[in-house]
């Protein structure tokens, strides 16, 4: 196959091949980055064209979807009949524009989107998710494979970056509470690392919730006789009040305890944390 873009991470995906034993073509603007490749056994291609040519897959990742039309859209012709693989991360709309392109000039076009670091990548902690022709997954899930963890969301073609951008939002919001809660125990002088044996253990809790909160925003049933909003409300009071007393910034809790306030003011105080996401389906509700 042909790897184009050798950055951090379009080198690991064509170190990957490589080490597999595929016989794998590349190019790269800044052609050097392609030394290591090359000296592993790499096929370095002279022009993008000839990258392009060489083989009937072709996988791109660089910087930018902006970045993967600008250099691709000479070679339309070229790329009609193969199926382009597009790894680089975007926006679910970058993903239909481009799958329009594709299907504009004969294309089979596969949208990716990597969620992990180039290290992981040929192992299977590495996730990858495509979106697009199911065909052009099915014809090379073993080669994906190499890669990762592939996962074939069908053919709704923003679903990969969808996917990749809502997990994303997870680590953030979480990371951000995390760093939350070390400021706010490092205003007594407490070192994040004497804390983080209880942050470990309480995400791992944390993350047993998920079940249950799921199938009630599935349900739209937010009964709960474990935890109310109620019973939050009160208890995000006290975070707010003790970070502001302890002279740290409430900018992670304060958008969490307005949700909060807001559905209690809704009269749904008896309900489960769960019930936030009907604020969030619909903004200004
Ligand atoms: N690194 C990660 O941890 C990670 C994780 C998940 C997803 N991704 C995604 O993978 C994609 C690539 O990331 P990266 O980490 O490999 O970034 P990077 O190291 O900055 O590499 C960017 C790549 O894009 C190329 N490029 C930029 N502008 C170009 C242009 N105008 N024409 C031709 N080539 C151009 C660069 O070529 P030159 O070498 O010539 O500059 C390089 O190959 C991004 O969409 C990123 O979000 C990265």
């Amino acid at each position: 196959m042909t790897v184009i873009g050798l950055g951090m991470m379009g080198a690991a995906l064509a170190g990957a091949f490589v080490k597999d034993g595929h016989p794998t073509t590349v190019w790269n603007r800044s052609a050097a980055k392609a030394d290591a490749l090359v000296a592993q056994g790499a096929t370095l291609a002279p022009s993008l064209a000839d990258a392009v040519a060489a083989s009937d897959l072709v996988i791109v990742c660089l910087s930018t979807y902006e970045t993967v039309l600008e250099n691709l859209e000479p070679l339309t012709a070229a790329l009609a009949g193969k199926v382009l693989v597009n790894v680089t991360s975007g926006t679910p709309e970058e993903a239909r524009q481009h799958a329009d392109w594709a299907a504009k000039n004969g294309i089979s076009y596969l949208d990716g989107a990597i969620l992990a670091i180039p290290p992981l990548i040929g192992q299977p902690e590495a996730f990858i998710f495509y979106a697009g022709t199911t065909q052009a997954f099915e014809a090379h899930q073993a080669t994906l494979g190499k890669l990762g963890t592939a996962v074939n969301l069908g053919t709704n073609v923003g679903l990969a970056s969808l996917y990749d951008t809502a997990l994303l939002g997870i680590m953030w919001s979480t990371l951000a509470g995390f760093f939350h809660a070390v400021a706010l125990v490092g205003s007594e002088g407490i070192k994040a690392q004497e804390f983080l044996p209880f942050a470990s253990g309480w995400l791992g809790g944390v993350g047993s919730f998920l079940p249950d909160l799921a199938r009630q925003v599935d349900e739209g049933d937010y009964a709960t006789d474990i935890s109310s909003l109620d019973v939050n409300k009160a208890a995000i009071d006290h975070l707010v009040h003790a970070t502001e007393a302890q002279g740290v910034s409430t900018a992670v809790p304060a958008p969490i305890k307005e949700l909060i306030d807001r559905r209690v003011a809704q009269g749904h105080g008896t309900h489960s944390l769960a019930s936030l996401v009907e604020l969030l389906k619909k903004p200004g509700a």
